[in-house]
């Protein structure tokens, strides 16, 4: 593997619980050495695409392949194999309470290698180091920081030296200057180390900060998938020249920048479902504060076209 190859592949994707269809044709790679942020309103199937990544889930329809294997076609013992290259950072760090953070890094390396206890403490020490963790080695959980526990969770993903990482919203609960001192490492990371990462974040300020590139989805599809210069274009495009995008295209602006003063224009009652939904607004859970108001603000005109010339000129697709 070199950079630029493709380490994971997804065709086609359909899942459905019970009734519900959850992914509904997705399609997207990732590439070695790049950092994938996967992006878009609550329930429009992050979290499950990342899962069927890490063979958690098992498609209904349409294939995940995984540096270079088919995941539904391994058995257990395959699917392990495949999952040592993985490093998952969970969103609490998720380390054991009782042990220290070397112990917690070091537990890894005991279950998934025959390694020797002093080969194993000095790669512990390598990883923490990797982390900027080491005068926190022989910290409980309980005596480091959220931030220190971020890393330390880092440093146990980064143990078996792993392929691919996955970040499941890895600034969830974090201050912003610790949140940009993670985002820091996870772009330090993923070039020191060659790996791919891919990234479900919420947090606009750091997905533009780490991605290389960045897929929304919107129901269970890519409604974009572009390099960060297509999306950064797309959220600066210029307020007197919005006229130029079409409704999609609005809407991811109007994602990108958290606006809560929509430009969709003359909303009728499906637009407005598509536009809360894109926008993961549940108005059930609105007190009152935030929300999208549709009040005209500039006319509408369909320009798809444009807008996918400006787009391949980045090597982005929208879809
Ligand atoms: N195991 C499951 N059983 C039934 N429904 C599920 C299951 N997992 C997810 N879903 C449903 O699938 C949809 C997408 O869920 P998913 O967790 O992928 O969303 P998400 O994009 O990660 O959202 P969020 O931003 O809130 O984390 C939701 O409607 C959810 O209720
Ligand atoms: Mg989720």
């Amino acid at each position: 593997m070199s950079a630029g190859d493709v380490v994971i592949e997804i065709r086609d994707l359909v899942k459905r619980f019970g009734n519900q269809t959850v992914l509904d044709g997705l399609n997207m790679d990732v590439r070695q050495g790049e950092i994938v942020v996967v992006m878009g309103g609550s329930g429009c199937g992050k979290s499950t695409t990342l899962r069927h990544m890490i063979g958690a889930l098992t498609p209904d329809e349409g294939s995940v392949r995984v540096l270079g294997q088919d995941l539904a076609s391994l058995d257990e013992a395959g699917m392990n194999e495949v999952r040592k290259q993985f490093g998952i950072l969970f969103q609490s760090g998720a380390l054991f309470n009782s042990m220290t953070v070397s112990d917690n890094v070091a537990l890894v390396l005991e279950e998934h290698t025959q390694l020797d206890g002093s080969i194993i403490d000095m790669m512990v020490k390598i990883k923490l180091e990797l982390v900027d963790l080491r005068e926190a080695a022989d910290k409980y959980p309980s005596q480091i920081s959220g931030g220190m526990k971020k890393r330390a969770g880092l440093a146990r993903a980064l143990a078996l030296d792993p392929k691919i990482l996955f970040y499941d919203e890895p600034s969830a609960g974090l201050d912003p200057v610790t949140s940009a001192a993670i985002d820091r490492l996870m772009i330090d990371l993923t070039k020191k180390l060659g790996v791919a990462s891919v990234v479900v974040t919420h947090e606009m300020d750091s997905a533009f900060t780490i991605a290389d590139r960045m897929v929304m989805l919107h129901r269970g599809r890519v409604l974009m998938n572009g390099t960060r210069d297509a999306f950064e274009r797309l959220r600066d495009w210029p307020q007197d020249q919005l006229g130029e995008l079409d409704t999609t295209q609005l809407l991811i602006r109007q994602f990108l920048r958290g606006d809560a003063e929509g430009p969709m224009a003359d909303a009728g009652p499906g637009e407005q479902a598509y536009a809360d939904d894109l926008l993961g607004v549940d108005h059930s859970k609105l007190t009152g504060g935030r929300s999208v108001q549709t009040t005209r603000v500039v006319p509408h005109m369909d320009k798809p076209g444009l807008f996918r010339r400006l787009f391949k000129r980045s090597g982005a697709k929208t879809s």
